[in-house]
C-alpha cells in the first residue's frame, strides 16, 4: 500500500517546484496524451498527479473531463491553489492507487512516477486490477517510470525500473505497447534522471475473454 504519511510530509515540507520530479512543462505527457487521440470530452485520470502542472496544460488544451488522484491531500491542495478558480473544473480524488474505486471508467489513464514505487508484487496486482476496472473499451494507458539507467530511488523510496520488454511482459496481452519515449529529466538541482514513457492501448481480446470467462487479473497480467 502507498506510504501516505511520507507523501503528506513531502508536500507539507517542500515547495512543489523544488522536488526532484518537478517539471515546469510536462511536455512528454501532454504529447503522448495528444497522440492517444481521444476526444476532448472523454474522461482522463492522472494517477498520482500530485502538484503536477499537467492538469493546467490539459485544461489549456481544452480537455474537459479531468480527474487527478493522489494519496496526499497536501499535494492536491498545492495544485488547487495554483489553479485557483480553474480547480473547480477538475475532479480531485484523495486515494491510494492500489486501493480505490472511483465508480467511473476512463478513456485515458496517465501515471508519471507512481507505478514504479510499487516494489511489492501484491501492490502491483492491486494497482493493475484497479486499472483494469477503471478503463473504458479502447482506452489508452500512459505510464512513465524510471528507465533501467535511471535512479534506484526517488524521494528516499526504492523504485522498480522498467524498459519496454519488462513492462510488456507485465501487461501481457492485456495492454498493447504503442509507443515508448525516453526522457532525460533535469531535476531542479540540475541532476539528470532517465525516464521511459510507455503508451499502451487496451486490447479487446483479453477483455472479452475476461468478461466471458471470469478470468482473474493474475491470468491477464504476467510477471
Ligand atoms: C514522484 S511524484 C510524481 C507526481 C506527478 N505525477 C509528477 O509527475 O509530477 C509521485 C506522486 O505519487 C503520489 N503517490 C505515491 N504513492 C501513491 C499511491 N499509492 N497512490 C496514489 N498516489 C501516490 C505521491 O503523493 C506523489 O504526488
Amino acid at each position: 500500500m502507498g506510504d501516505k504519511p511520507h507523501w503528506e510530509g513531502i508536500y507539507r515540507d517542500k515547495a512543489p517546484d523544488s522536488v526532484s520530479w518537478y517539471q515546469e512543462h510536462p511536455g512528454y505527457s501532454l504529447e503522448l496524451i495528444q497522440a492517444a487521440g481521444i476526444g476532448k470530452g472523454q474522461p482522463i485520470i492522472d494517477i498520482g498527479g500530485g502538484a503536477s502542472r499537467l492538469a493546467d496544460l490539459l485544461l489549456d488544451a481544452d480537455y474537459k473531463d479531468l480527474t487527478v488522484l493522489d494519496i496526499a491531500s497536501t499535494a492536491l491542495a498545492h495544485a488547487q491553489r495554483r489553479l485557483g478558480e480553474r480547480a473547480q473544473r477538475i475532479t480531485w480524488l484523495e486515494a491510494d492507487a492500489t486501493d480505490f474505486s472511483s465508480g467511473r471508467r476512463y478513456a485515458l489513464w496517465h501515471d508519471r512516477a507512481v507505478f514504479h514505487f510499487l516494489t511489492d508484487s501484491a501492490d502491483r496486482w492491486r494497482y493493475l486490477d484497479n486499472l483494469r476496472q477503471s478503463l473504458l473499451p479502447k482506452a489508452q494507458v500512459i505510464i512513465a517510470t524510471f528507465a533501467p539507467d535511471g535512479p534506484e530511488q526517488c524521494s528516499g523510496l526504492p523504485v522498480v525500473r522498467y524498459d519496454a520488454a519488462k513492462i510488456t511482459r507485465l501487461f501481457g496481452e492485456y495492454l498493447v505497447l504503442q509507443e515508448t519515449r525516453n526522457e532525460a529529466h533535469r531535476t531542479p538541482s540540475g541532476k539528470v534522471q532517465h525516464f521511459s514513457y510507455f503508451r499502451c492501448s487496451l486490447s479487446a481480446i483479453p477483455l472479452s475473454r475476461d468478461v466471458r470467462n471470469g478470468y482473474s487479473h493474475r491470468a491477464i497480467f504476467r510477471e
